[in-house]
């Protein structure tokens, strides 16, 4: 099934292995209770080194539902928020559990846990990249198109997490990416996240377009995407980021440009009135709470494959 012992980066999987996922992923959302025993007696570690709603509430009820466990970690309540390292934290969560999921600041952080571990590592976010959001999303533009071959995906905002799996998902699944970020190399993607994306691109045959025209960029997009432009841990940063944003708000002006059947996502939480207008959100466009859903059937195919065996 997979050949993948970890979850940290969409760019380690391959094109098959991420339709095995999404897959399951669609397998799980008819059938759940198929499911009901896949994982009994399993245990997630979940370490949270930043806040969640989404991604620890679908693990841990998404766990529980294949008849196992996820235990929640705040980074403020263990060892490692004290400086333990993480190479002991890996060593000895491996001897009690049977797979650590991990949000953390640093992408190395959750490498590390896969290098000095022995069980199935998945990334819950870093400052780096979100892929285990990317599931969810393209499960849930899969669902409204029915293909995601030939799609124009485009993003709006942050050079961030999202906009680098963005453009490791679609480089895997045949879709055109467009990312929109501010002329400022502040706010830009990550040159070597780029390069490789636009080698995968280059391989299926599509385009990745890396642009600071929001209005020439979404043109005929089917998918438009934002995130927010102040992430967790720039939090200072907001009022300096408001200001280079401008112009960058996917309002219903921007919308138009984009296919007339194009659907809206944005992986939550979302700041109405900043990257995104509370008419589109909250529009007949916008499916941000079937997006919101699926990352519970996306990260339960995870912990399907990696704990089940
Ligand atoms: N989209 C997402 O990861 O949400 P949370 O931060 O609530 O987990
Ligand atoms: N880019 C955001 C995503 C939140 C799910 C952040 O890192 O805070």
């Amino acid at each position: 099934m997979l050949t993948q012992p970890h979850f940290l980066s969409i760019a380690d999987y391959s094109a098959r292995e991420l339709r095995v996922l999404l897959d399951t992923a669609d397998d799980l959302k008819r059938h759940p209770k198929a499911y009901r025993d896949a994982l009994q007696g399993k245990v997630l570690a979940m370490i949270f080194e930043k806040s969640s709603t989404r991604t620890r509430v679908s693990f841990e009820t998404g766990i529980f539902q294949m008849g196992g466990i996820g235990q929640f970690l705040s980074s403020r309540d263990i060892q490692i928020g004290r400086g333990e390292p993480i190479y002991d934290t890996a060593a000895v969560l491996s001897r009690f559990v049977d797979g650590i999921m991990a949000r953390t600041f640093a992408h190395q952080t959750v490498t590390d846990l896969a290098k000095y571990g022995t069980v199935p590592v998945i990334n819950g976010l870093t400052d780096l990249e979100h892929p285990c959001q990317i599931m969810a999303d393209l499960q849930t533009m899969r669902e409204n198109f029915g293909k995601l071959e030939g799609l124009k995906f485009v993003y709006i905002g942050d050079g961030n997490n999202m906009a680098h799996s963005y453009m490791q998902g679609t480089g895997k699944t045949g879709m055109h990416c467009t990312i929109v970020t501010p002329k400022d190399a502040k706010y830009s993607c990550n040159a070597d996240v780029i390069a490789a994306a636009q080698a995968d691109h280059a391989a299926q045959g599509t385009t990745l377009t890396i642009t600071d025209d929001p209005k020439a960029g979404i043109a005929g997009a089917h998918v438009v995407a934002t995130d927010t432009w102040v992430s967790m841990g720039m939090e200072e940063e907001k009022a300096e980021r408001i200001a280079a944003f401008k112009g960058f708000t996917v309002d219903k002006a921007l919308m138009a440009q984009a296919d007339k059947d194009a659907i809206f996502i944005h992986c939550l939480p979302a700041y109405r009135g900043y990257e995104v207008t509370a008419d589109v959100i909250d529009g007949p466009q916008s499916r941000i709470y079937d997006e919101a859903e699926n990352r519970l059937h996306a990260q339960k195919a995870i912990i399907y494959h990696l704990m089940g065996r």
